[in-house]
């Protein structure tokens, strides 16, 4: 029953905002800036410069957003995006490369496709801004906006987003799913608890150093579903189900330990406000429905459950074997309803999900302990 009615309320939303993309945005932004760090979920076009194949600077990527292939690993925005539009900023915060002087007060993105919260993480595919780089560029961001401005009071009003880790299981700890992903001794050494200990920590020193560097309100974004992506469903699933669980354990450990540690940070740091954004309660519809679907029926009582296989997701455009879209391929013509737009990265409709509920929960599993909406409320 709740669930329907939430179901019923998310295409709701999703309906409104596909047919209102460019909601007018009038008046001041609900706080002075905005920082994005993370990893392709979030990057708008770090990686362009980079001598790597983590890119996304070429079509069909981009093809559903105004501006065309920026770097966003996706057809139209990114979730990071929407969330900055739901803030009411009314330009999208520039990349760390190229954000002027006049530009930097209001937020800087850091995120980098290929980064985790290990350093190692990613190499076999060329360079990237781990996450530990990320924040050594927001301490020079930090000191440019301290010559400018003489004073960073204001940076604890702002919003910190943080989506990272996925890279640390896809791309090191199970980097033997792909053919091409290079050899990391991470599963060999650590058990799945010990590997999330090592990652928890390491995350930690990250967030103190964010802390320390101003930040205040800073909403982290845990694991959502990987063992549903197209790549991991059509090599590791199994009866046609939507979803593979080679993941499930890994994903659930890190997500509990993250969740943990946002508890810990506020215990520790009474002056700020950290919260988790639990990914899999967001893309999660209902149980035995299809968490990804081309023209997904609303489920009702008397209906048999779905024909699984019809709803697997496949990825929007045709691709590689690392994921990535084939260059100046021809995706789908039906972004606005299918889930994955390569066989990892979420299609713009998807992002809009996250962004939405992120920023406004609609269930009380979607954040822990606040929305993005209430850190902005929150006085400091
Ligand atoms: C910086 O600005 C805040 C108010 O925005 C003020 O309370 C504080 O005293 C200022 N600090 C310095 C060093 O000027
Ligand atoms: C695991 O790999 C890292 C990075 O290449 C290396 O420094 C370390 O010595 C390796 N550990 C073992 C036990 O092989
Ligand atoms: C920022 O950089 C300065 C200069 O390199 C360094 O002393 C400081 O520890 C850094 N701060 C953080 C939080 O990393
Ligand atoms: C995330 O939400 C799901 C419900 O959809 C819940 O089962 C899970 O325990 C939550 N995860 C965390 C870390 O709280």
């Amino acid at each position: 029953m709740g669930s329907h009615f939430g179901l019923l309320i998310y295409f709701t939303c999703l309906i409104m905002v596909l047919h209102f993309p460019n909601f007018v945005v009038s008046g001041k932004p609900q706080v002075p800036c905005y920082f994005i760090f993370g990893d392709s979920l979030f990057d708008t076009g770090n990686n362009n410069q980079l001598d790597t194949k983590w890119k996304a600077n070429y079509p069909p990527y981009g093809i559903d957003f105004p501006k065309g292939h920026t770097g966003r690993f996706t057809n139209g925005r990114t979730a990071a995006d929407i969330i900055g539009q739901n803030l009411g900023f009314d330009e999208f915060i520039p990349t760390y490369a190229t954000a002027t002087d006049d530009q930097i007060s209001k937020g800087v993105n850091y995120a980098s496709g290929g980064a985790g919260i290990l350093d190692r993480t990613g190499i076999h595919n060329g360079d990237r801004f781990s996450f530990h780089q990320q924040i050594v560029h927001h301490n020079s961001t930090v000191s440019r906006i301290s010559r400018i401005r003489k004073n960073t009071t204001f940076l604890k009003e702002c919003i910190y987003v943080v989506n990272i880790g996925m890279n640390d299981y896809i791309h090191n700890y199970f980097s033997w799913i792909w053919s091409t992903g290079g050899t990391y001794n991470s599963s060999l050494l650590y058990s799945t608890q010990n590997y999330a200990t090592i990652l928890i920590i390491q995350y930690y020193r990250q967030l103190k150093a964010l802390y320390n560097l101003g930040g205040r309100k800073v909403a982290l974004f845990g694991l959502g579903q990987l063992g549903c992506t197209p790549f991991i469903v059509k090599n590791w699933g199994y009866k046609g189900k939507p979803c593979a669980d080679i993941f499930s354990d890994a994903e659930y450990t890190f997500n509990y330990r993250l969740k943990t540690l946002v508890d810990g940070l506020n215990k520790l740091k009474p002056d700020a406000r950290f919260t988790f954004i639990n990914a899999t309660s967001i893309l999660q519809k209902k149980e035995g429905a299809p968490v990804t679907s081309p023209s997904l029926p609303i489920p009702t009582k008397k209906k048999k459950l779905p024909d699984y296989k019809k709803y697997q997701a496949r990825p929007c455009c045709p691709v590689k074997d690392d994921s990535h879209c084939i260059p100046n391929s021809t995706p789908c013509p039906t972004r606005t309803s299918s889930t994955y737009f390569d066989s990892v990265h979420p299609t713009e409709p998807n992002n809009i999900a996250i962004a939405t509920r992120s920023y406004k929960a609609l269930l009380p599993t979607d954040v822990y302990p606040y929305d993005i909406h209430q850190l902005t409320q929150v006085k400091l």
